[in-house]
């Protein structure tokens, strides 16, 4: 079976080690499309229960089909006969609706992804009355299938969505909204680089509304997760999201400043850290935000233990990285990931032992 896995962009290797460890000597091959968020598997097996479990995919599908088809419009004649042979129509059941949910990766396309979608459904709709007899209905809002169609680059993609309606970072435990939230793929691949293990302490000194501290919570049984804010909404929606994700009695949540964590938490007590700081470009004020990324790297120097690591993604990381040397920290890693629309810096600081 050939899946394709969607993740974050600029965390595919989080994927493929995730991938590594469900499917382990199940895995024929990998394919990562680095930079694009997509993860090709080939796997000796037909269970999609590894792929429901990864924490690190967005959506996934069946592969049925890749082929170069070319940025030009004949690209659309190409499409039409893949999709037509591709034999993606006999996953339609009887009396069922479907939905082409369309992609177009990359730039110089003569097409758009609407294009695509058209030719993919009119392509699926023939192909299924010529072998069954009947047209099947076309429905966007809720259809029972979604089929799953996409250009990256010259290369044309087409399967059957296993994940994907409702995409694979949309947990369901988000009932407080915050108005910069971390998908939950990224605050998950963010516990990954900072290799946090269970029975540890882990931190996030800025939570916002909890995500890195649920998913922390959702992976591991014994560990101790502090959620830090300094503003008590936040803390409070944190704490509702922990209930709907039915962790809420395994995070400690403290309203508290990340700029004197030892005041509250203590001196080197926590192994790791996951956090997103507020970004400068969104605070407005670019100094300030400087300011308070000195004091509170500083101040997580003093509350990490020697050995332990932190993993941070920020706009800042010129900023970031100078102060982290001045206090102390190795940075063992940097490397943009994509943050909603923007490319943002992660890096992982390491204590020495
Ligand atoms: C980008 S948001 C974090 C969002 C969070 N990861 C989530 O998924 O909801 C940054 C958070 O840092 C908090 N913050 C800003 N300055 C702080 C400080 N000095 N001490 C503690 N928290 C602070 C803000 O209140 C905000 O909730």
């Amino acid at each position: 079976m050939r899946l394709l896995l969607k993740c974050n962009p600029g965390l595919e290797d989080v994927t493929v080690t995730e991938a590594e460890e469900e499917y382990q000597s199940r895995i024929r091959e990998v394919d990562v499309r680095k930079g694009r968020g997509r993860v090709i598997l080939e796997v000796d097996s037909t269970s999609l229960r590894p792929v429901f479990r990864m924490r690190s995919v967005h959506s996934a599908a069946l592969l049925s089909v890749e082929e170069p088809v070319g940025y030009s419009l004949d690209a659309l004649k190409r499409i039409d006969n893949i999709a037509r042979s591709s034999g993606v129509h006999r996953f339609i059941p009887f009396g069922a609706a479907f939905a082409v949910r369309s992609e177009r990766i990359g730039e110089g396309h003569e097409y758009t992804s609407m294009d695509v979608a058209r030719v993919v459904g009119k392509a699926v709709q023939e192909a299924y009355k010529e072998e069954y007899g009947v047209i099947p209905e076309v429905r966007l809002e809720s259809p029972s299938i979604s089929i799953m169609a996409e250009v990256d680059g010259e290369v044309f993609r087409l399967g059957v969505y296993v994940i994907g309606e409702r995409s694979g970072h949309r947990r369901g435990y988000r009932v407080y909204d915050h108005p910069a939230a971390l998908k939950s793929t990224l605050a998950y691949g963010l516990l990954r680089l900072a290799e946090a293990r269970d029975s540890s302490v882990i931190l996030d000194p800025m939570c916002g509304g909890g995500t890195v501290a649920i998913e922390a919570a959702l992976l591991f049984e014994d560990a101790q997760i502090i959620c830090l804010d300094k503003n008590p909404r936040h803390i409070e929606g944190a704490v509702r999201n922990a209930a709907a994700a039915r962790v809420v009695d395994r995070i400690e949540f403290l309203v508290g400043d990340a700029r004197r964590l030892e005041e509250i938490i203590g001196n080197e007590v926590v192994d790791f850290v996951a956090s997103n700081p507020p970004y400068g470009i969104r605070m407005g004020d670019p100094s300030s935000v400087r300011r308070l990324y000195s004091k509170f790297i500083l101040s997580l120097y003093n509350v990490m233990r020697p050995g332990g690591r932190a993993a941070i993604v920020t706009t800042e990381s010129r900023h970031a990285v100078n102060v982290a040397r001045r206090a102390g920290f190795n940075v063992a890693h940097i490397r943009k990931v994509r943050h909603g629309d923007l490319w943002v810096s992660l890096i992982v600081f390491e204590k020495p032992g």
